[in-house]
């Protein structure tokens, strides 16, 4: 597997960037890692990663031969023909994507016929199509690959090494073929199309995801109005072939980096080029609401928030990850607090990030720490160590006895068996 690989070069360090450049690593490549951020790269040449990504360190510790890393773009452009571009395209404040760093990359690159960028950004529809103009209006003779990246924060290195397709958009040229042969080895199906389309199946995935998430949280509503238990309404939904069971987990709504802000690219994008995306609207309305929800189940049982201690279980917008980025945990804890509530808090790894983000909260040391005297808890991320937790303990620990279940993580008879009031999401009224 490690014979003749060609090298690479990976402008962007990031979430995307490392893991990409970690994983062709591992199939045998040599990989320029390119970055402005000059901590970073200085950090990473010393083997500290950015980012907490399980397995992702050992993985740049194994290869560290074979990734190199630098401030300085010619060093990938020397040894490289492909450099794929995994640099931010945050929300801009109109939900557009702001494309200012792709953009800078695009212009720094000189004159050249063998060399090509190879997009892993996520970027809106038609963002290849501007890049190639502008290359041939300068010019540049630089070829252009979308190569959309599916890759799910906590198993980025699974999914890296193990994708269900790898896309690949181009026009037909050395570019693509060479993009497919360097996936060769991971023999998923490949869909090699047209570049416009390669960037749509990333922005519709993503949205696809987004909306299936919401459905079943309005299915678990309507569940707490009927009776039903939409754990057990997923699972009658999922066994059939064209649903599926995955993301049909209700819970206080999606974050991270790329739903909520593809779900906004998307729609848009769409209103952009003239078309009202109605579904999307409601998926972004429902998830928003999705979160507050939990507020309204504190107060069924405890009246008026002021000065009720609440203890938060997570505040990462997913387990195996410290990733902060639009968690429920912000919008719940500073929700919480304008109600007057008392706000302890723990998270087995995102606490460092979530101390930049929130204030006020008091972080506690250990789940035990946090539930200490509370009035009610609410496990907001559903962490492995968590599903542990000894309930019988964690009721006596408590001054009151309302668990509040943001992820249906726990068997409710269990709870109730601990001598707790349950409350999931959407499990019965
Ligand atoms: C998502 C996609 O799943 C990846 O395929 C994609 O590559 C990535 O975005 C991206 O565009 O970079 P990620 O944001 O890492 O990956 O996280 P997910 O595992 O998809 O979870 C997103 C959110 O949905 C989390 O807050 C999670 O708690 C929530 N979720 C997920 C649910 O509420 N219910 C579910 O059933 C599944």
């Amino acid at each position: 597997m490690t014979t003749n690989r060609e090298p690479i070069g990976v402008i962007g360090t990031g979430y995307v960037g490392l893991v990409t450049a970690a994983g062709f690593a591992e199939l045998g490549n040599d990989v320029y890692c390119i970055d402005i951020d000059e901590a970073k790269i200085e950090g990473l040449k010393q083997g500290k990663m950015p980012i907490w990504e399980p397995g992702l360190s050992e993985l740049v510790e194994r290869h560290r031969s074979r990734l190199h890393f630098s401030t300085d773009l010619a060093d990938a452009l020397e040894h490289a023909r492909l450099l794929f571009v995994a640099v931010g395209t945050p929300p801009t404040y109109s939900g557009d994507a702001d494309l200012s760093a792709v953009h800078a990359v695009v212009e720094s690159m000189p004159a050249s016929d063998h060399h090509a960028l190879v997009m892993k950004s996520t970027v809106p529809v038609g963002t290849g199509e501007t890049i190639q103009r502008a290359f041939a209006e300068q010019a540049k003779g630089f070829r252009y690959v979308s190569c959309p990246e599916f890759l799910k924060e906590g198993s980025a290195i699974k999914d890296f090494l193990e994708p269900d397709r790898v896309v690949v958009g181009d026009e037909g040229d050395w570019a693509g073929d060479a993009v497919v042969e360097l996936y060769a080895p991971l023999d998923a199906p490949l869909v090699r199309t047209d570049i416009k389309s390669a960037e749509m199946v990333k922005l519709a995935s993503n949205a696809f995801l987004a909306t299936k998430i919401s459905f079943i949280n309005e299915i678990a509503n309507v569940c707490e109005e009927t009776g039903a238990d939409v754990v057990e309404v997923a699972r009658g939904m999922g066994l059939d072939n064209r649903i599926g069971p995955k993301f049909l987990q209700a819970g206080i709504g999606f974050g991270g980096s790329c739903f909520p802000k593809d779900v906004t690219a998307l729609k848009q994008l769409a209103g952009n080029s003239g078309y009202h995306f109605q579904l999307l609207n409601s998926v972004i309305e429902v998830n928003e609401l999705q979160k507050r929800r939990v507020i309204a189940k504190l107060e069924k049982h405890l009246g008026r928030l002021v000065d009720k201690q609440i203890a938060l279980l997570g505040l990462a917008f997913k387990p195996n990850t410290d990733d902060m980025r639009e968690a429920s945990s912000l919008v719940l804890s500073s929700r919480l607090q304008a109600a007057g509530a008392h706000v302890r808090a723990y998270d087995p790894v995102a606490e460092g990030e979530a101390r930049k983000l929130i204030r006020g909260v008091r972080f506690a040391e250990s789940a035990a720490d946090a539930v200490d005297g509370a009035d009610a808890v609410v496990l907001v991320t559903e962490w492995p160590e968590f599903a542990e937790l000894d309930l019988a303990a964690l009721a006596g620990a408590m001054r009151g006895d309302l668990l509040v279940d943001g992820r249906n993580l726990y068997d409710p008879a269990a709870v109730r068996a601990a001598g707790l009031v349950y409350e999931g999401i959407g499990r019965g009224g």
